[in-house]
């Protein structure tokens, strides 16, 4: 029993070690807490999260270098570095010429008529006015479906149910019009609402998804997206606290897709959590699924208060002050 129990646990020292030095330490401090005891389910903090952006300063403490336009044109006139900054400065401003072009794609689906003559614009709008700041507002609880969905979910219950067309979770067409969906809500605040009820229920599942250890390297989200993993280098990459980071999705994600993919290089929320899955060794979920839903809701919700900004690009290329 002992022995199975470890195996996990060594695979993840193995890993670690190959990482940065910080982040090795940071990473065997939990494993060996973990090898002590019988081992906590969960990464520690959990009860920390609370859904607003502002909750980074339990995690991080780098919220007043990012917060805001002005804070993050401040920290760098003072010379901090990206990496001081939790790397929360990469993208939000920068609009992306290729990300205009899907949403432009996308804009080109909602408008396109079935064999009766409906499209999307038909009941939303000719400029999806009536739609304009829904992405603010998903994931929501939909009445009509009886459960939370997100945007994506939205998006293809109305094309199957509404005009017959298969555009469902994790296909080109779904992707394209979420794209041309955001950017109508570019600049307004992420407000979820989990105050009470399905969304409540939903966000502390998600809280719970996020913190709890699992797969191959018995790694929880929250082992890397927490610090002192976040605001290191993980290899060339660098992952950032779960605060704010919803506010950018869909993201123009080239050069990388998911094995299989045709989605013009668009990465949904839900697309981005498949892929940080597969990558460490997690079972991968069912994009629309609960327990999929459920991560996006505490990740939208941990973004509450922050301005959405799309079309942007996963990459920015202002490297100015890396190190
Ligand atoms: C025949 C009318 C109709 C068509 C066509 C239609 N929808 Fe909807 N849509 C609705 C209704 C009604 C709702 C309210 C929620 C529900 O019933 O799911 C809704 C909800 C939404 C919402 C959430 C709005 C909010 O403020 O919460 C979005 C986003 C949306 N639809 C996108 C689309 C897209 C994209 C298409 C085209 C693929 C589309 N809809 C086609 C009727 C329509
Ligand atoms: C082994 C480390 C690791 C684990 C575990 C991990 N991720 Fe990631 N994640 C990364 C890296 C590296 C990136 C890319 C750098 C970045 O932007 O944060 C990333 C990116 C992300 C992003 C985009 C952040 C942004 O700035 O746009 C989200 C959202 C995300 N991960 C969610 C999750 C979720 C949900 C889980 C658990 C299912 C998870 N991650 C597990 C390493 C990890």
């Amino acid at each position: 029993m002992k022995a199975l129990k470890l195996a996990p646990l060594a695979l993840g020292v193995v890993v670690a070690t190959s990482m940065s030095v910080g982040l090795a330490q940071g990473l065997s401090v939990h494993l060996e807490r973990s090898v002590v005891g019988p081992g906590p389910d969960y990464w520690p903090n959990r009860e920390k999260a609370i859904p607003h952006v502002s909750g980074d300063e339990a995690f991080s403490n780098t919220y007043q270098y990012w917060k805001d336009a002005e804070a993050i044109a401040a920290a760098r006139q003072e010379g901090r570095m990206s990496h001081e900054m939790n790397f929360k400065d990469f993208r939000w401003l920068e609009r992306s010429m290729e990300g205009e072009e899907l949403a432009e794609r996308g804009s080109e689906l909602f408008h396109r008529k079935n064999q009766n003559g409906q499209s999307c614009a038909s009941c939303h709008g000719d400029n999806g006015e009536k739609i304009s700041d829904a992405q603010s507002r998903f994931p929501a609880f939909n009445k009509r479906l009886g459960r939370v969905v997100t945007m994506p979910t939205q998006i293809g219950s109305c094309a199957s149910e509404r005009l017959g067309e298969n555009w469902v979770e994790d296909t080109k067409e779904n992707s394209l019009i979420g794209m041309y969906v955001a950017t109508l809500a570019d600049g307004v605040p992420v407000n979820i609402d989990v105050s009470g009820g399905e969304m409540k229920a939903s966000y502390e599942r998600g809280r719970d998804l996020f913190f709890k250890r699992t797969g191959h390297f018995n790694f929880a989200c929250a082992s890397c997206h927490t610090p002192p993993t976040s605001g290191s280098y993980l290899r060339i990459q660098r992952p950032t606290t779960f605060f704010g980071d919803a506010a950018q999705y869909p993201v123009y994600h080239f050069p990388y897709s998911l094995p299989g993919d045709d989605l013009e290089y668009i990465f949904t929320l839900q697309h981005q959590i498949k892929s940080c899955q597969i990558l460490s060794r997690m079972y991968p979920g069912v994009e629309g699924s609960e327990p999929m839903t459920d991560i996006e809701v505490f990740l939208q919700a941990s973004s509450n208060g922050f301005p959405i900004s799309a079309p942007v690009n996963f990459y920015n290329l202002d490297a100015g002050y890396m190190e």
